[in-house]
């Protein structure tokens, strides 16, 4: 590949003071924030005083890190009964800007920034994108929707922090974004990796090879999606391809970060975020290493303060590397409501991802459908016939694909191979799973 300043050490000059923590010293610091957050939460916000007091907790009884978990979690829910403003801890006149996520079903979540929020957030995702080999000059191109979405402002602000040239294109119109990447010549694309996948197959469409692009380096996240997906794109595109995480309620994009050297998993940007990982069910902490859902805990935000707050993602704390003072979370394989229970067996999409991507013969677009069928729950896997492959290889993919399953996840589910170009394709966010089930 050709962008020679990849994989070369990020001159210290790029660090940024937070970066340059020692682990004790991240540690002071993160109790500090810690304690002054759960003050400013306690003092401020109704819910979170209600809280506290119910538990029998004072923000004073948190001396040590390890004292957080004696403190009340907060979930969704807690946001959408105070809708929409009863979880902010400053004036509504300090609030310089509000995001929501819309979700699947009732209010949405609505979340609020101040001016020193908002300045925060640029500095975490400026950081991202240095960490994914951005660096200042660098044209960025933003696919993530801009608007109350958070990924385009948010990846906005912060490669202007940067330092780089940001091209705003927003989701959508995909014949124009790939005219835009060939005359603007961006070398960073921020977008999901499913809408990723749309503006790859549209290269196509128009002829133009996507490797021969401008493209060196590609952010993707705001949805789960595997390693074979990374190589797909790799491949396809010919640039790297790294994971950014992070979700509205904690600040939106770049509350962890995958480098470009080591493609290892997300540094968790933990001056600002303080991560726990919980069993999914009883909610006991668990130690660093083993699976279970993430928790965070916000230490420097002034508007909406979040206070162990269920993400509903699952995945592990492992130790630092490219970054050693922040610990990494595990590429997400999914999240707890997306986990689909078979006739007793736990399946994520993540895992048919996996297998379809490394079938010979299909394309990388699927859909899962699931129905019932007397008392018994019925799985089918939708996946797109490469434009090329004739009956033979397209009966072999589908068996390929439901043997896959069957080994890999331990489920018989049913598997049909459909026409080119006939799935919707994704432009943001991809839904994948249609459930039928209460039909
Ligand atoms: O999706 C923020 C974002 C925008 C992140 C752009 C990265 C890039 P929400 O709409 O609130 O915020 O959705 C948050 O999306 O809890 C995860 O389930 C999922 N998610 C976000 N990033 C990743 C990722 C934005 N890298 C929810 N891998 C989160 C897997 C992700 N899932």
């Amino acid at each position: 590949m050709s962008f020679a300043r990849l994989g070369e050490p990020l001159p210290g000059g790029l660090l940024d003071d937070g970066e340059r923590l020692t682990s004790e010293e991240l540690k002071e610091l993160q109790l500090t924030r810690l304690q002054a957050t759960l003050q400013h939460a306690y003092e401020n916000v109704e819910p979170y005083r209600k809280k506290f007091d119910d538990a029998g907790v004072k923000p004073g009884d948190c001396r040590s890190l390890e004292d957080l978990a004696r403190f009340p979690f907060t979930t969704k829910a807690d946001l959408r009964d105070s809708y929409p403003y009863g979880m902010f801890a400053v004036p509504m006149s300090d609030v310089r800007r509000i995001h929501a996520s819309s979700g699947t079903t009732g209010r949405p979540t609505v979340v609020g920034y101040t001016e020193n929020d908002l300045s925060m957030w640029a500095d975490v995702v400026a950081r991202s994108i240095r960490a994914a080999g951005g660096r200042p000059g660098h044209k960025v191109h933003i696919s993530y929707g801009y608007g109350l979405f958070t990924g385009g402002l948010g990846a906005h602000g912060g490669a202007e922090r940067a330092g780089c040239t940001v091209i705003p294109a927003s989701g959508g119109m995909t014949a124009r974004q790939v005219q835009l990447i060939q005359d603007f010549k961006p070398e960073i694309i921020m977008v999901t990796p499913s809408y990723m996948l749309t503006l790859l197959d549209e290269f196509e469409r128009q002829g133009v090879d996507p490797r021969s692009s401008s493209l060196e380096v590609g952010i993707f996240g705001a949805e789960p999606w595997t390693e074979e997906m990374r190589r797909e794109i790799e491949e396809r595109m010919d640039i790297h391809a790294v994971d950014i995480y992070g979700l509205s309620e904690v600040i939106g994009p770049g509350v962890a970060q995958e480098c470009v050297d080591t493609k290892d998993g997300l540094h968790v940007w933990e001056d600002h975020f303080y991560p726990e990982i919980v069993d999914p069910l009883t909610h006991d902490a668990l130690p660093d290493g083993e699976s279970g859902e993430l928790v965070f805990t916000s230490l420097t935000k002034e508007a909406l303060p979040v206070i162990r707050y269920h993400t509903r993602d699952l995945t592990r704390l492992l130790p630092g590397t490219a970054r050693p003072a922040f610990r990494r979370i595990e590429k997400i394989t999914g999240r707890c409501d997306d986990m689909i229970i078979l006739r007793g067996v736990n399946v994520f999409p993540t895992q048919i991802e996996e297998i379809v991507l490394r079938t010979p013969g299909v394309a990388p677009h699927f859909r899962i459908e699931l129905r019932r069928r007397g008392r018994m729950d019925h799985m089918t896997v939708l996946v797109e016939a490469e434009p090329s492959a004739g009956p033979s290889l397209r009966e072999a993919a589908a068996l390929a694909v439901a043997q896959g399953v069957k080994d890999g996840v331990g489920v018989s589910v049913e598997v049909t191979v459909v026409d080119h170009d006939t799935l919707e394709r994704s432009l943001g966010k991809l839904r994948r799973v249609k459930d039928m089930r209460a039909q």
